[in-house]
């Protein structure tokens, strides 16, 4: 009965800690609790006390629910124990049947009975450890609805809302370890309407906060004037700042502009030209090994998109593809100041079958066309070198993308969808094992 009684507290422990993560944590494939943070809201390191008592809370329930892991464990082995000696007691009471000896019987019993003493006991430490964690956790529950009735209203509608407001301001507290995954795109927001329906616009992931600079590659083809803005109201006002004639013409619209220089593919090859802004000039030029171009491996939409260029969290990528991997997508890593070649991977996703990539803490993520309907579709990770099918949709406004690239500082989407410039947010769900947090 004391057994059963246990395993039922323990089980209604586990529940409450269930119920509690759903506050700010999930369950793994083990059990264990691993708190989520959803991005993208933007917040500096705010060193707020009721941040630092929810972290604390976060990890306390971590704790204890490992705690009545191992609490769960030994119960279980004392199960088995006890079902081992209920075994032996029953084979001594049917061999001592026909014996007939009251006293030797029960002599029998209570050396049987002798070795579960000390499990017993065991149970009673453990009942008191379970009393102390309900107590534990009752304050837990307390303190967090405390602290989520002095941030916004305690209302069921509002509480995913608010539970994702406290996520997002621990999100840069712990912002080592949130790379995520994408889980959805919104938006988008149409920031500009100009340009031709092919082009690409963008802001530098590695530039201050302070510095917003925009810059603007109208059309795929047969140009070389980047036009720079010192901010996005500047861009949408149309108050230019500065052209930059480069010295080559680019191919296609997949550009990036990372730590202050502009890497771009040169017309009719598959060289990568890395030009500084500062400077006026090219810095490196390389040819991509093996790489196709000039619509020989282009998005759906042609446009001689045959080298996305693009930067994450991790660094400087290219994206393009190969003879020698079939005309699949091939992903590698860059050194931004030489272009050599880091490590590259290559995928089983045809290049022309795809509409645009993007890269997200070194998960490239595939759309599986141009047009209306499009979705992000595959997703390869570089970590893992594996791939899976997603099926995240994004709204295709008007109709036609001829750009999709990744900002990790603004933790958007910048996008050229049919001559408007447009931009999509991005949520990213982050798994982080509490226990690994420093
Ligand atoms: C977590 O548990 C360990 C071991 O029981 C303990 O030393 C540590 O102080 C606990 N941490 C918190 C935050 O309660
Ligand atoms: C729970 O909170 C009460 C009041 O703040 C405190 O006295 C008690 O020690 C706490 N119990 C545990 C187990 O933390
Ligand atoms: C950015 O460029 C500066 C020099 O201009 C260099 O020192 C720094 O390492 C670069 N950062 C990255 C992430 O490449
Ligand atoms: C992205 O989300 C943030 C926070 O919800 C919001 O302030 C911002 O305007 C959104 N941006 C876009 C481009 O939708």
């Amino acid at each position: 009965k004391g057994f059963g009684h246990n395993l039922k507290i323990i089980l209604d422990i586990t529940i409450t800690i269930q119920i509690l993560c759903v506050y700010s944590s999930a369950q793994d494939a083990e059990g264990r609790c691993i708190c989520t943070v959803v991005a993208p809201e933007q917040n500096l390191c705010s060193r707020d006390a009721k941040e630092g008592q929810l972290r604390q809370l976060l990890e306390k329930v971590q704790n204890m629910s490992q705690s009545i892991e191992v609490l769960n464990l030994r119960t279980q082995r004392d199960f088995q124990y006890i079902m081992r000696m209920e075994g032996q007691f029953k084979g001594l009471r049917s061999k001592q049947a026909g014996v007939n000896n009251p006293e030797r019987e029960l002599k029998g019993k209570m050396e049987t009975l002798q070795p579960l003493i000390p499990v017993l006991e065991q149970y009673k430490t453990d009942a008191q450890l379970v009393v102390q964690f309900k107590q534990e956790i009752r304050n837990l529950s307390m303190a967090l609805t405390a602290i989520q009735e002095e941030i916004g209203a305690y209302d069921s509608e509002e509480l995913q809302q608010t539970v994702l407001s406290l996520e997002s301001r621990l999100r840069n507290c712990m912002s080592k370890l949130t790379c995520g995954k994408l889980m959805k795109i919104t938006g988008p927001v149409t920031v500009k309407t100009s340009g031709t329906r092919f082009g690409a616009w963008m802001t530098d992931p590695q530039a201050s906060p302070t510095n917003n600079r925009v810059w603007y590659m109208d059309s795929y083809t047969n140009n070389k004037i980047v036009k720079e803005y010192k901010s996005i109201a500047d861009f949408v006002s149309g108050a230019e700042s500065r052209t930059y004639n480069l010295p080559f013409k680019w191919a296609g619209t997949n550009h990036v502009v990372y730590n202050g220089s502009l890497y771009y593919n040169k017309v009719q090859s598959n060289i990568v030209v890395c030009y500084r802004f500062e400077t006026g000039r090219v810095v490196t030029q390389r040819a991509l090994e093996n790489a196709g171009f000039h619509n020989v491996y282009p998005y759906t939409w042609g446009g001689f998109s045959d080298i996305d260029l693009m930067a994450d969290e991790l660094g400087l990528w290219a994206v393009y593809a190969t003879n020698q991997n079939a005309g699949n997508i091939v992903i590698s890593q860059l050194n931004p100041e030489t272009l050599q070649i880091l490590g590259t991977w290559n995928t089983e996703y045809s290049k022309r079958n795809a509409g645009e990539s993007f890269m997200i803490c070194g998960t490239l993520y595939i759309t599986n066309s141009h047009l209306t309907g499009a979705k992000v579709y595959y997703a390869y990770s570089t970590k893992t070198s594996s791939y899976e099918y997603t099926d995240i949709p994004f709204h295709n406004q008007y109709f036609h993308m001829s750009m999709l690239d990744y900002n990790a500082r603004d933790r958007a989407l910048y996008g050229w969808n049919n001559g408007h410039q447009v931009l999509f947010n991005i949520t990213l769900f982050h798994i982080i094992k509490t226990e690994d947090d420093s």
